[in-house]
């Protein structure tokens, strides 16, 4: 039965998640894979989802199905949440899907349907995920130009001017805020000339909202995602409650499909339903309880809104104290870029040389892109990591 089959390429970020764990030495630092990590290294459990567990465990009555949708009070919660006001529910649907990245297949999967084989244009670069979920869905891929590798900010006019050539067949995922791999993220007056291009052109946004809050606050990371909706009648959105409620492993997201009218919607949307029952039949809860327990209740809200700013300041805090070293050792702003940056990531231009020099000879880990997850940053060994980037490019 297998023989035929040759052996699949495996993927680089979780690759390194088991390097890391491997490797003995007692100073190795893991800047790999994007968890959010606290001041002792730790993966922390949110307080605000401890206290919607314990709420749930005294609560929960049944344990029986939910529907291919999944949680409903979820579902409302988060279109609350990301889309406030910006578009007429009547043309929403949202279906509860495991995790960021399960939405995104559910999605491209969907898409494929309206589109067989359509290109989706992703930015140059993206996460490293992104490509092999829509070649599987059966999609096309081209890239559009987004990072500058000397500014390390967006090249937004080069994207702007590809954006502006496609056309209502096209599919353009962008990522709402916090870009994985890059940290570079668009400005509130370029995500309205990229609204105004999707207009124009009726290129349907596909939009990756993963690390909503993780940037500069919930408003301001909606911000792009609620301009489009506002201006373009169709839209997809794959969101993740992975990072900013620190629910990786219970794989929680939601697939949101925005119609343009209300018939409209529902046809699309029982197709979405068809593909996740195909597929798993129905989402995990227990994730998505959680999320819609903190969101409905006044008191989590606001403990987890303030958690989550607690999380968002250490990055900047972290993003600036590892530029301010790098800037007192080398003399130079080279690296300024990365306290610019925002999210959880920053692409930082190394060579494949060099990442692997930090690696085998620092302990440093990081993807081979030279991306690096600011949250592993070890706030009192920041200057030793200084050197030792330093020490790799020199
Ligand atoms: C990352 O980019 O590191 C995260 O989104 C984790 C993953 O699944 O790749």
């Amino acid at each position: 039965m297998f023989e035929n089959l040759s052996k699949a390429p495996g993927d680089k970020i979780l690759a390194l998640m088991g390097e890391y764990a491997a490797d003995a030495r007692p100073t190795k630092i893991d800047l790999g894979v994007g968890v959010y990590k606290d001041e002792k290294g730790v993966t922390p459990v949110m307080t605000s989802v401890r206290k919607a567990e314990e709420r749930m465990l005294s609560n929960e009555k049944t344990k029986t199905y939910l529907g291919i949708a999944g949680n409903k009070g979820f579902g409302t919660a988060v279109l609350d949440l990301v889309l406030a006001d910006a578009v007429d529910l009547l043309r929403v649907r949202i279906a509860q899907a495991p995790g960021g990245t399960g939405s995104l297949w559910v999605l491209m999967q969907l898409i494929n349907r309206a589109r067989p084989g359509a290109t989706v244009h992703v930015s140059d670069p993206t996460w490293a995920n992104h490509i092999p979920i829509a070649n599987s869905s059966g999609l096309k891929v081209a890239t559009y130009p987004y990072f500058d590798t000397v500014t390390r900010g967006v090249k937004f006019d080069e994207m702007l001017a590809a954006l502006d050539k496609l056309g209502a067949d096209d599919i353009v995922l962008l990522h709402g805020c916090c870009h994985n791999p890059t940290g570079a993220n668009l400005t509130d007056a370029q995500w309205d000339q990229v609204a105004a291009s999707l207009a124009r052109t009726g290129a349907l946004p596909f939009i990756d909202l993963a690390y909503l809050g993780f940037g500069d606050g919930i408003e301001a990371d909606a911000y792009g995602t609620r301009k489009i909706l506002s201006t373009v009648p169709e839209a997809v959105i794959a969101f993740s409650g992975s990072k900013n409620f620190g629910l990786y492993r219970e794989r929680v997201g939601a697939a949101i499909l925005v119609a343009r009218n209300a018939e409209e919607a529902d046809v699309t949307n029982s197709q979405l339903l068809n593909i996740i029952r195909g597929a798993y039949s129905q989402p995990p809860d227990h994730g998505a309880e959680i999320i819609r327990t903190i969101l409905q209740d006044a008191e989590l809200r606001a403990e987890w809104e303030e958690e989550l700013g607690v999380m968002r300041n250490r990055m900047i805090s972290l993003r600036e104290k590892l530029a301010s070293a790098i800037r007192e050792r080398s003399n130079s702003t080279d690296f300024d870029f990365v306290a610019g940056h925002r999210g959880m990531f920053s692409l930082l231009g190394l060579t494949a040389d060099a990442v692997e020099h930090l690696k085998a000879g620092n302990g440093v880990y990081m993807t081979s892109d030279s991306r690096i997850n600011v949250a592993g940053i070890p706030e009192e060994h920041v200057g030793a990591l200084a050197d030792a980037f330093l020490g790799a490019i020199r």
